[in-house]
Formats: structure tokens, sequence, C-alpha cells
């Protein structure tokens, strides 16, 4: 058994937060009393903080609420079943985006297949960023899709991935959520959620796309010291617990409805969706495209997904990939 096995078959244990005796878990991870002490000690180090009482053994306070990969499948709806055919789980890898894209380069993949992951030693977030991925208190998740299209029609794709995920959260009643252009989700003006695609294939014929979201959920002061913008998390928005399989099931739920309208009739189905939903709209913005700025009123976006920008009498449209948008006294990026 491999250390970080025996890491997982610990947390797994303690998450029920009773007591468990040093003796009970050494037998579980094959290792000596001692030794355990030495496993539950390296916890910490994952912000997970433990109790030891001697004559009980260690226990979690609270417990710890883990992924679940049976909860999440099963917690499916019949469609997502059909359209997601493998779940992938795990409590720490690089990046769960890096990992459907291994596989897809494997040739080995199903179609759709899902990753999620307690903790990203590697997340990736846009523009060359690090993605804060701290253990079991968000979600990071990525989608694997195959699509038999051009990459040049899936503009509108990641945009259609935030109103899945929005409405995921507002049929768990998070409310006030809106979007920004082109991929994140925000609430009060806060970044809550964002989204980052990569794409693998021939680009001119057929593409796996890999879709990956991190969702803020309960993120602690001191992992989000190197966050560089105003963030926020769905802890602080509503008080009530949320059990993060079910918003992962949720979101593939309202995915697999949204990628199959997107791929029959394309972005124009949501733009209305999305104007509705924009945080921006109306809105004195900053496109910053390189060195260059500027500064416009933002209009939406148009039917393929691209930003509306009227500076003056004139309306020019920005594509995802090349530009990003702040508000004129933000620092959101
Ligand atoms: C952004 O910069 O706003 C995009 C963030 C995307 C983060 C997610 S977390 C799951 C997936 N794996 C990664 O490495 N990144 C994405």
């Amino acid at each position: 058994m491999s250390k970080a096995e025996r890491v997982d078959i610990l947390i797994q244990a303690l998450s029920d937060g009773e007591f468990h005796s040093g003796q009970s878990l050494g037998e579980l991870m094959g290792v000596s009393r001692a030794a355990v002490w030495k496993y539950v000690k390296a916890l910490t180090e994952l912000g997970i903080q433990f109790e030891s009482v001697p004559g009980k053994g260690y226990r979690v306070i609270g417990g710890i609420q883990l992924l679940d990969k049976k909860i999440i499948a099963e917690s499916l709806s019949r469609n997502a079943r059909q359209v997601f055919k493998d779940v992938f789980c795990f409590s720490e890898i690089d990046s769960t985006n890096q990992f459907l894209l291994d596989l897809s380069d494997s040739g080995k993949a199903a179609y759709s297949s899902v990753c999620v992951a307690e903790r990203q030693t590697a997340g990736r977030g846009r523009r060359g960023r690090r993605w804060i991925s701290p253990f079991a208190k968000n979600i990071y998740c990525s989608v694997l899709l195959r699509f038999n299209k051009p990459l040049v029609e899936l503009e509108g794709l990641s945009l259609v991935v935030g109103l899945s995920i929005l409405k995921a959260l507002e049929e768990m009643s998070y409310s006030n959520i809106q979007l920004k252009w082109p991929n994140d989700l925000l609430h009060e003006n806060k970044k809550l959620a964002g989204i980052l695609l990569e794409v693998r294939g021939d680009l001119t014929d057929f593409c796996d796309v890999v879709i990956g979201f991190g969702i803020n959920v309960n993120m602690a002061l001191e992992d989000a010291r190197e966050i560089d913008q105003a963030w926020t998390d769905l802890s602080s928005i509503s008080s009530s617990s949320l059990d993060r399989n079910f918003l992962v099931a949720s979101i593939l739920n309202n995915l697999a409805v949204d990628i199959d309208e997107f791929e029959h009739r394309g972005f124009v189905s949501f733009q209305a969706r999305w104007n509705e939903k924009d945080a921006y709209l109306s809105k004195e913005v900053v496109i910053v495209a390189g060195k260059d700025r500027l500064e416009g009123i933002s209009k939406g976006v148009s039917e393929t997904g691209a930003l509306i920008l009227q500076l003056g009498s004139e309306d020019r449209l920005f594509h995802g990939g090349e530009v990003s948008l702040r508000g004129v006294d933000a620092t959101l990026d």
C-alpha cells in the first residue's frame, strides 16, 4: 500500500467525526500505532484539525464531508448518466483538467468523463494563474467532451457552462449570482467560480474539450491569501450547509441538458439567458488586450457569445481568447 493510499484510508476513517483508536487505524492502514501518529499529524498540512485523546484515539471534530464518486453517480439524472460515462474521484491530483487532457491523449477516454478532486497541487486558472485548491473545501471539477465540430463553432461553450453552474446554484437556493464575460461567476462583484476550457484534437474537424470549473465553497482565509482579486464563497453567501457531491451532480445534470442544446442549436438559444445574468450589462467596462485598454459600454453578448462593446457610436465584437474585461473601477479580471 502506498503512502497516499494510507492517507486516503485514514481520512476516510476519520471523516465520520467519531473517535478511532491508534490500534484500529494502524490495522486499517497496515502500519504500527507509532506510524499512525505521524500520519495523523501530517493531516494538519491539509488543513484537517484533529483531536487526540488518550484511551480514545483520534477524531476530527465535526467530521469531514468528502467527495464520493458513488453519491455523485447516483445523483445524476437519467439523461446525465447517459452523457457522463465515467466519474473519477481523487483525494489529490495535480489538476483535474490535466488528468482529462492526458486521458484524451491516451486515446482511452470514455466520452464523456468527469474528474473531481479534493485537492489540486497544480490547479490552474486562466492567463497562467494558479487556482488555489485546498483540501475538501471547494469544488474542483473537469469534464471531457468530444465535439464533432471544428473549434470555431464552439465559441460560446464556456458561457453555456457558466449558465449551467449558475442554474444549479439557483436550484440549490443561492441567489444574486451573476456572470462576468467570458468565464466567471460573481456574487456582489466578487468572484465565486471560474471556468477554464482547454482543447485537444484536430480542431478543424473534431475536438476534445476539457471544461474545468472551480467553485469556492468554504475557502479558509489563510488559503485565500494568494488570491489576487476580490473573491467570495458559498458559505459566505448562505448559512445553509452544502454537500458538494449534490452540487457537482446538479451541475452535471444541467450541463447534460445545456450541452445537448448548444450542440444542436448553438449559442443563440442561450444569448438572452446569458444577458439577463450579465453583471456588466450597460455598464462602463475596460477591455484589456495585451497592452491596449479600451473603455466602452458593455452591451452583453452576441449570438455567438462574443462581447459587444459600444465604443462611441460604433459597436465592436470581442472574442474570448484575446481579451479580458474589467469594470472601470474594479480589479477583477
Ligand atoms: C479561472 O481562472 O477563473 C479559471 C479557474 C478554473 C479552475 C478549475 S479547478 C478544476 C479545473 N482544474 C484546473 O486545474 N483548473 C480548473
